[in-house]
């Protein structure tokens, strides 16, 4: 009798249980009203005096075995339990998705379009120095063309300053990469202007370059039709006119034709048919001689847009602020995006 009681101590020990089930089945064999326990109390009466101490000591310990082995599992199928009080059939709450913002909608589109035709982006500091914002780009030190962009110094060194557009990181890629080069320079750049629905002190350009042997005006248009097309549509007409940059020349302005009115004239593209989009030119051979390129034999191109322009122009935006207000319900529109 002894013997099957220690059998049953083993059996408690070894006990490990896989589910809740299992669980309680060892409960109710053990401990239950018909289990083990009360079948061994019942016995201990028939158990001679000599053998009831020891009996006894033993069947206590299998009881609190028991007991100890359960209180130790009883919680950890909880889990478990719980999932079956799940409603499967309930519907869903959706999760909010947050949406991007139109600049960053417009940015990775114009870098999309021109990774088609081979550039690639470049990135670069947006507190740059004199030199790589100014004098590298053909605007040396009281160059009156310095003031078309009016810039943030740091006050403690006139050297350092905000950048004014991302010219600077393709004078960088140049110091760095031999021809031909193809990149572009998607980035947040700073200017000294009132903030206003049509300026802002900080706003978002795109620049690219175009570097090899035999690269003409002729490509430079080409590649800008070719963007504007995939920008506002297989309609789009592009013009350009004669304009001056310090970095490029000859230089030139692009307009797209207003595609709200068909180049037919409308308050927005003030009844020109027309709306300008970038600033471009053949790179100044004096900017590819200060980078380490050599002039007689690479030509190159650049262009500059400001994403702000193009996403108000895409989206129908009237007012430049909306871009930095973060405002839900202007930024909710370009979830769908
Ligand atoms: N950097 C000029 C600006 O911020 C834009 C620009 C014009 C960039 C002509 C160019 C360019 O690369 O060729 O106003």
């Amino acid at each position: 009798m002894l013997e099957a009681v220690k059998e049953l101590l083993l059996e408690v020990k070894k006990f490990v249980p896989t589910s809740a089930t299992e669980l309680e089945e060892f409960r109710l064999s053990f401990l239950g009203k018909k289990g083990k326990m009360n079948e061994l109390f019942t016995a201990f009466k028939d158990v001679p005096n000599e053998n009831k101490k020891e009996f006894g000591q033993t069947i206590n310990t299998l009881k609190q075995n028991a007991q100890t082995k359960v209180d130790q599992y009883k919680d950890s199928f909880k889990v478990e339990e719980k999932s079956s009080e799940i409603d499967l059939s309930r519907p869903v709450s959706l999760n909010n998705l947050g949406s991007r913002h139109p600049i960053s909608l417009i940015r990775n589109e114009i870098v999309e379009i021109f990774n088609r035709i081979g550039f690639t982006v470049s990135e670069g500091p947006e507190i740059e120095d004199d030199w790589h914002n100014f004098s590298a780009l053909n605007l040396p030190e009281e160059h009156p063309a310095r003031d078309m962009q009016d810039t943030f110094f740091i006050q403690s060194n006139p050297d350092i300053l905000l950048r004014t557009h991302t010219s600077s990181v393709q004078v960088r890629y140049m110091q760095g990469n031999k021809p031909p080069i193809r990149t572009l320079s998607p980035g947040r750049v700073y200017r000294n202007e009132a903030i206003s629905a049509r300026a802002h002190c900080i706003f978002h350009q795109v620049e690219g370059l175009y570097i090899d042997e035999n690269v003409s005006f002729a490509d430079l248009k080409q590649a800008l039709l070719y963007f504007a097309k995939e920008m506002f549509g297989e309609k789009t007409k592009i013009r350009l006119r004669p304009s001056y940059f310090p970095f490029t020349e000859p230089s030139a302005e692009v307009d797209v034709s207003c595609n709200i009115c068909n180049s037919k004239g409308c308050n927005v593209c003030k009844y020109t048919g027309y709306l300008e989009i970038l600033g471009c030119g053949m790179v100044d051979p004096n900017v590819l001689e200060n980078c380490g390129i050599d002039s007689k034999k690479y030509t190159g191109f650049a262009f500059g847009m400001g994403i702000e322009r193009i996403a108000m122009l895409k989206y129908g935006v009237k007012d430049l602020r909306l871009f930095f207000e973060n405002d839900f319900r202007f930024l909710k529109q370009f979830s769908a995006l």
